[in-house]
């Protein structure tokens, strides 16, 4: 999603905002710009495509100035140009926006009919303009901002520099998290902390409906009824240092390779070895009460809801209802009286998961946000969070967060069994010494990973590639479709491994890869069986499995270490990140940063 950041400073703003915008990319975007305030005149450099084209338009024609905004746009209304890029400007303001102005059509032909003349298609020119229109009645930058605010319908972040004046910015958030920042003697916006990690560690995350009004002094937040609020200063967690690659050729390959380093950490929150107890954070609400499960996600994080659904109902007997987020509130769904709702988000911030999260609010429902990002809208609004603690993940495909996702749903799973008296402590302190394992299992598979990036080698050239598994193995199979997918472009498909007969093996010839994902579980013989209904038909199959016996005509076996059904999902979602990871490096995408996608989906 698009990335904000302002600096109200002392030194010059552009090269500290480039960092910042930097730090942004992993949110997907496809033109940027900044903009500044020097000796009261507003001026700016945009420029479509990479953060590199921008930085060519600024060393052609450098941009001075102490207080700068700066953006990184991921186009929804209008294509990636350079006059729809923000920072839009008129001869008054200067603003970046992330969201959607649902209403600026009304408000563009209102602007219009008094002779507005528009230079791009975007709605944030809609806000531009509207707010130059308050200033050009004679109302004062705060009045004009806020009368602006309350025109506007629909999820928005803004940054705002006013011309004459570089000691005043605005900012505000509805439906798109904003962050201030504070410095000594500066002051900052930003989107999230990844913007601010180089600027400051004390945050002030705006909530909905909040504006600000800042100056290098000092800042004034209000709330939607224009109100003089006070919200707490929270210390970020991210340091600049944790958002780099290290001696990584992309972040995506760190990330894979951190999970035994970053699950452990997630573990060592969740489990106590000397105990052999799982510990869940404190609760508003009696776990054995909870009579079922609602599980609400996207894309990876609901393949991480698909994986927990098999564990919560085999270990706590609870049944569990799971749904895209962005079908979910849309079929009506039936409640059941003191239910819980789980919502799965990395970023915290995915619309589709939050409007979900605020229906099943509104109904009653018990609400927890199992979440990497602390600050997170999602998490600000939940009953009870459970983050997952992977740290800081930058590669637009999601890998040590999804593994941490489950680290931490397999420990409530055992939690929730506990409270309802089907797990016994004997039984609790195995299935914790069993989850103990996974960051040694993990570091043995990451490894091998020579012999993925052979296989990757050996199938980077098809058209079409299945992902099969049984069991709690086949949300792993659709996560790897996934994974496979976003990074490499190749069209890949996830099936239950006994679904192809009806219908999918239709698909199968010499030029099809089927990835069968099969641990030595008691399903091993009928997925291996459908397996060779697949070579049958010469499809050419991977086998990933701790199970050596089957290897005529295979096209290649990845080997895995045993494991149990808790550690399995965790551990086989290694090596399809893997497949996904060198096929993408062999085909010469963007693994970071790939086409049409962003980290973070803030609109629906
Ligand atoms: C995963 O690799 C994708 N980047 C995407 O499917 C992602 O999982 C989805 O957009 C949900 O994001 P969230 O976990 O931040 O809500």
């Amino acid at each position: 999603m698009c990335g904000i950041i302002g600096i109200l400073g002392k030194t010059q703003a552009v090269p500290r905002m480039m960092e910042a915008l930097k730090r942004l990319e992993y949110r997907g975007y496809d033109s940027a710009g900044v903009a500044t305030v020097a000796d009261g005149r507003l001026d700016r450099r945009r420029a479509p495509g990479k953060l590199s084209a921008l930085e060519a338009v600024l060393a052609d024609s450098p941009l001075a100035g102490l207080s700068g905004i700066g953006h990184t746009r991921w186009a929804t209304h209008g294509e990636p140009t350079e006059a729809n890029a923000h920072p839009h400007m008129t001869d008054r303001i200067a603003i970046v926006h992330n969201g959607i102005i649902e209403n600026f059509r009304p408000l563009k032909d209102e602007l219009l009919a008094t002779g507005v003349r528009f230079e791009g298609e975007t709605d944030t020119e809609v806000v531009a303009r509207l707010l130059t229109r308050y200033l050009n009645e004679g109302l004062a930058p705060r009045d004009a901002f806020r009368k602006t605010l309350g025109r506007l319908e629909g999820a928005f972040a803004l940054c705002v520099l006013i011309s004459g004046d570089d000691d005043l910015m605005f900012g505000a958030r509805e439906g798109s998290p904003l962050v201030v920042g504070l410095g000594d003697g500066e002051n900052y916006l930003g989107s999230d902390a990844m913007a601010l990690a180089g600027l400051s560690n004390r945050l002030i995350y705006l909530e909905e409906g909040d504006w600000a009004e800042l100056k290098r002094g000092g800042l004034q937040v209000y709330d939607a009824a224009g109100n003089p609020v006070t919200r707490p200063v929270t210390l970020s967690q991210v340091a600049a240092t944790m958002v780099d690659k290290g001696n990584h050729r992309h972040f995506m390959q760190k990330e894979i390779f951190e999970q035994p380093t970053v699950v452990a950490q997630a573990l060592g929150r969740y489990l106590d070895p000397n105990e052999g107890t799982v510990r869940l954070p404190d609760m508003p609400f009696e776990l054995a009460d909870i009579p079922k499960v609602t599980l609400v996600a996207c894309g990876t994080s609901y393949y991480a809801a698909q994986v927990a659904r098999y564990w919560i109902e085999k270990i706590a007997r609870v049944p569990v209802e799971v749904d895209i987020a962005s079908e979910f509130r849309y079929r009506d769904p039936v409640y059941q009286a003191g239910g819980l709702a789980i919502f799965i988000s990395q970023s915290g911030e995915t619309a589709d998961t939050l409007a979900a999260l605020r229906h099943a609010k509104a109904a009653g429902q018990r609400i927890a946000a199992l979440v990497n990002v602390m600050g997170s809208t999602m998490a600000r609004e939940a009953d009870l969070v459970l983050p997952i603690h992977a740290g800081p993940e930058i590669g637009v495909a999601s890998t040590k967060a999804f593994t941490c996702q489950l680290s931490v749903l397999a420990a409530f799973a055992i939690k929730l069994g506990v409270a309802r008296g089907l797990v016994d402590r004997a039984r609790e302190a195995d299935y914790v010494s069993e989850l103990e394992q996974t960051p040694k299992l993990m570091a043995r598979v990451l490894h091998n990973d020579g012999k993925m990036a052979e296989i990757a080698r050996q199938i980077a050239d098809a058209r079409d590639i299945l992902f099969v598994g049984r069991g709690i193995q086949f949300p792993i199979a659709m996560e790897g479709a996934l994974k496979l997918k976003e990074i490499s472009y190749i069209h890949a498909e996830g099936y239950a491994a006994g679904e192809l007969k009806h219908g999918p093996i239709a698909l199968i010839d010499e030029k099809v890869p089927v990835i069968g994902l099969a641990p030595k579980d008691e399903l091993i013989d009928k997925t291996v069986s459908n397996l060779q209904e697949i070579m049958a038909r010469k499809g050419r199959v991977v086998l990933i499995s701790d199970n050596a016996e089957h290897e005529d005509g295979l096209l290649a076996r990845f080997p895995m270490p045993p494991a149990g059904d808790l550690v399995a999902p965790i551990l086989y979602a290694i090596p399809v990140q893997l497949l996904a990871y060198y096929t993408a490096v062999e085909k010469g995408t963007d693994v970071d940063q790939p086409r049409n996608l962003a980290k973070s989906v803030t609109v629906e």
